[in-house]
């Protein structure tokens, strides 16, 4: 245990997140190196990593594009589908993916969720189904599949489609195998804060043959995403690794001021390439509207970057699950409603740690005295959703007392890269200050 708990704080000290993810101070200059200087990587890269996810993830068709949203958009537009048909989905959930659902031309039906895994409840599921339903959208929502095994029966009995929402849940297990090989299409999530990134990015796997043949031709009739943005997002990478490398930072924060107060040229091209390159795509979305460039492939330099990532998910998922046994103690400890799942059956990636607490402004007080990293992910049911994206979608919370309460106390811990004995130690002196 000691050598473990060793191992895993040399690893952290030496291997600095960007974000979630694990890129090396080697892959940055790599990045560098490919990315900056060199005109396109290697052809094969698309290929490698389409056999990396079939060979260690066991999926079958998988396709890369511009976000976790597209993904299920492409797949929704390549169904064949009426107009009355719908589509149920947890009513605790992004806004991108009814915008997505609403986008394909399809009717949205939420389904309330279950307290202790924030899954959708499946004692809700049965009313909902009826002739016009379409497909289920399974949530693991904070990484955490559970009831995989009675979504799919309830699917299969009715001739509806399995989909897996796998945007938190890469790298987790449900008896032991990985999410995303059990409906018949799943989609996962490469956005920044997600379990590995491309800054932005999503995949879609295909198990279903029959419907992969419309998805294969749609894919291969779409763009990629434009030199231009592919390199501002690969400048958005590297700038955040070193925002965030434990030593690095302290310089780069100082060098960068040099550069913007002393070399004004230099620093015009650094703030253009350092401009949000999603800004059109996030101010449609928050209209509820559809950006020009909604549906993108990956080209190979993001996923080069995406493999660089992929080799080290395993052992950071491992290290998430041996420091999320600590946290969740510590914060049970405290009173806060911990996650409560099958540890035998449930294998979670835990993107965040999600706790519920009753009085979240007190903890929030207490945590920032503390100077600890939390997040308010899902604090509105409808998460990122506002009046207008609320009505267009058709949602009302009151109709989800679940979805609504869970909302009204979540607080979420991280459990990434930058989790160690000191944080845990910090934790431990919560319980002093909170009751
Ligand atoms: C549960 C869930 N599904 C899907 C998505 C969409 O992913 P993306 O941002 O890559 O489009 C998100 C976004 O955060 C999400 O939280």
């Amino acid at each position: 245990m000691i050598f473990k708990k060793i191992s895993l704080f040399l690893d952290e000290a030496l291997a600095p997140t960007f974000y979630n993810g694990g890129l090396s101070l080697v892959d940055i200059f790599s990045l560098f190196y490919y990315c900056i200087w060199k005109d396109s990587v290697n052809k094969n890269t698309f290929h490698d990593i389409r056999k990396l996810f079939n060979e260690k993830y066991g999926l079958k068709n998988t396709y890369f594009v511009n976000s976790g949203r597209s993904a299920l958009y492409l797949l929704l537009i390549s169904l064949d589908r009426d107009y009355r048909d719908e589509i149920i989905l947890p009513s605790y959930t992004c806004v991108v993916i009814p915008n997505a659902i609403r986008f394909a031309g399809y009717k949205v039906v939420y389904c309330d969720i279950e307290e202790q895994t924030y899954n959708i409840d499946i004692n809700k599921l049965s009313d909902l189904i009826s002739k016009k339903t379409k497909a289920i959208i399974h949530q693991y929502t904070y990484g955490i599949p559970n009831n995989i095994d009675f979504v799919k029966e309830i699917c299969n009995n009715s001739n509806i489609l399995f989909i897996e929402d796998c945007a938190h849940a890469l790298g987790s297990k449900y008896k032991n195998m990985y999410t995303g090989t059990f409906g018949d299409a799943a989609f996962f999530s490469l956005q920044k804060t997600k379990m590995v990134t491309t800054y932005a990015g999503g995949i879609l796997t295909v198990n279903n043959e029959n419907i992969n043949r419309s998805v294969k031709k749609n894919f291969n009739d779409l763009a990629y995403i434009d030199g231009l943005k592919e390199k501002k997002m690969i400048y958005q990478i590297i700038n955040s690794y070193f925002k965030h490398h434990i030593i690095i930072k302290y310089f780069y924060k100082r060098i960068k001021r040099l550069v913007v107060n002393n070399l004004s040229s230099i620093s015009k091209t650094i703030s253009y390439y350092l401009i949000d390159p999603l800004k059109e795509e996030k101010s449609a979305e928050i209209n509820g509207d559809m950006s020009k460039s909604y549906l993108e492939k990956l080209p190979n330099k993001l996923l080069l970057i995406l493999k660089m990532q992929i080799n080290n998910l395993d052992k950071d998922v491992e290290r998430r699950n041996f420091y999320s046994e600590e946290i969740i103690q510590i914060m049970s400890e405290i009173g806060l409603k911990i996650p409560d799942y099958d540890r035998k059956m449930i294998y979670p990636s835990w993107n965040r740690l999600p706790f519920q607490v009753k009085s979240r402004e007190n903890l929030i007080l207490v945590l920032n005295k503390l100077q600890i990293p939390y997040s308010l992910w899902f604090d509105n049911p409808l998460y990122q959703s506002n009046e207008k994206t609320r009505l267009l979608n058709n949602y009302n919370k009151e109709l989800y007392p679940c979805s609504k309460k869970v909302s009204e106390h979540i607080i979420n811990l991280t459990v990434s890269r930058s989790v160690n004995w000191y944080y845990i130690k910090k934790l431990k002196k919560i319980a002093d200050r909170f009751n």
